[in-house]
């Protein structure tokens, strides 16, 4: 079970990336072919949802927020978007139903900027395992790699009770077998082995011929990557030039900086799903309702991009 610090890290962390732009590309796969891919998973969601109110629900208000509403029947369609970021899986689905006839909730714990080219409420600082809202607030829920993220005994359990009876929910998860998720494992190793105890030590004591030892070995074990090339660009200058101090708190700088993004990592090598784990895995959403389908999306080569699973609540 992950403690009140580690949230809080995990919290600081993914406010960090959504506020710098270049990581945000990095988180969201960057690739256009995956890009695509989640596009295309959405536009499919968003065809099997009924025209304009659902039903999953009867009649009432518009839009999720803390309406006490407990049905929908002829409002826009009430999503709610777990672990939303800047709101990715919500336009692709927008985007699909002309933009139209959707009210869209997004809830993430990071303190996300608020979307400028999605309609999207946006509710920042929000874990899922909290789900602040009236039950049977929403006809359906969605998730783009972000319910994995959470503890999913407790957001399923949340998620039973906002989601209206028979409202359909569709998460992409991430695959363990993935290239997102390959990609940020080797970057994760590439940091853990740049800050390991070894690394450390032979800065600290200025040992700039070991150093260097360990920086190319670094190097032939993580080619290509930028943050070791220019780790072995300047930690030598640096155990070189600078006194015991000064590199103390030169090595102190650079774990700091790094930590966000090995939090962030360390948080995706941990929440993927093997094949093999995916049926335990499933226990709780199974609680919440049926689930329909699980597939796996695929790039053009057949390489796995990320479960897809879908499913209803109860009724
Ligand atoms: C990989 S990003 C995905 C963001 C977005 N869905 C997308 O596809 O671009 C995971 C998101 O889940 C959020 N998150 C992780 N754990 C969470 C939790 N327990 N409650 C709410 N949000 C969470 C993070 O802050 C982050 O924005």
């Amino acid at each position: 079970m992950r403690t009140r610090p580690e949230r809080s890290r995990a919290q600081d962390a993914w406010t960090a990336l959504w506020r710098d732009p270049q990581s945000r590309l990095a988180c969201i796969g960057g690739a256009p072919e995956i890009a695509a891919a989640l596009r295309a998973r959405w536009a499919a969601f968003a065809a099997t949802l009924p025209p304009c109110g659902g039903s999953s629900g009867g009649g009432g208000s518009s839009g999720g927020g803390n309406s006490s509403s407990s049905s929908n029947s002829s409002g826009p369609i009430r999503v709610l978007d777990l672990g939303c970021g800047v709101g990715a899986a919500s336009g692709a689905l927008l985007a699909a139903r002309g933009g139209r006839d959707l009210a869209l909730t997004g809830i993430d714990f990071a303190d996300v900027p608020a979307p400028r080219d999605v309609a999207l409420t946006l509710i920042p600082g929000t874990p899922m395992e909290s789900m602040p809202f009236a039950p049977a607030s929403f006809d359906a829920a969605i998730s783009q790699f972000g319910f994995e993220y959470s503890r999913t005994h407790k957001t399923a359990h949340r998620l039973a009770r906002v989601l209206a009876p028979a409202a359909r929910f569709a998460f992409v998860v991430h695959h363990a077998q993935s290239s997102v998720v390959a990609t940020n494992r080797a970057r994760l190793n590439a940091i853990l082995a740049a800050l390991a105890p070894a690394m450390r030590d032979a800065f600290l004591a200025g040992q700039a011929f070991a150093l260097d030892a360990k920086l190319q070995a670094l190097r032939l074990g993580h080619p290509g990557d930028a943050l070791v090339d220019e780790l072995a660009r300047i930690l030598p200058l640096r155990a070189r030039a600078a006194d015991a101090s000064a590199r103390a708190a030169a090595w102190h700088a650079l774990e700091a900086s790094l930590s966000p993004e090995l939090t962030i990592l360390e948080a995706m090598d941990s929440c993927c799903v093997a094949p093999a784990e995916l049926e335990g895995w499933l226990g709780p959403l199974r609680q919440l309702g049926a689930v329909a389908a699980v597939s796996v999306l695929r790039k053009a080569d057949g390489a796995p991009i990320a479960w897809c699973i879908e499913g209803r609540r109860s009724a």
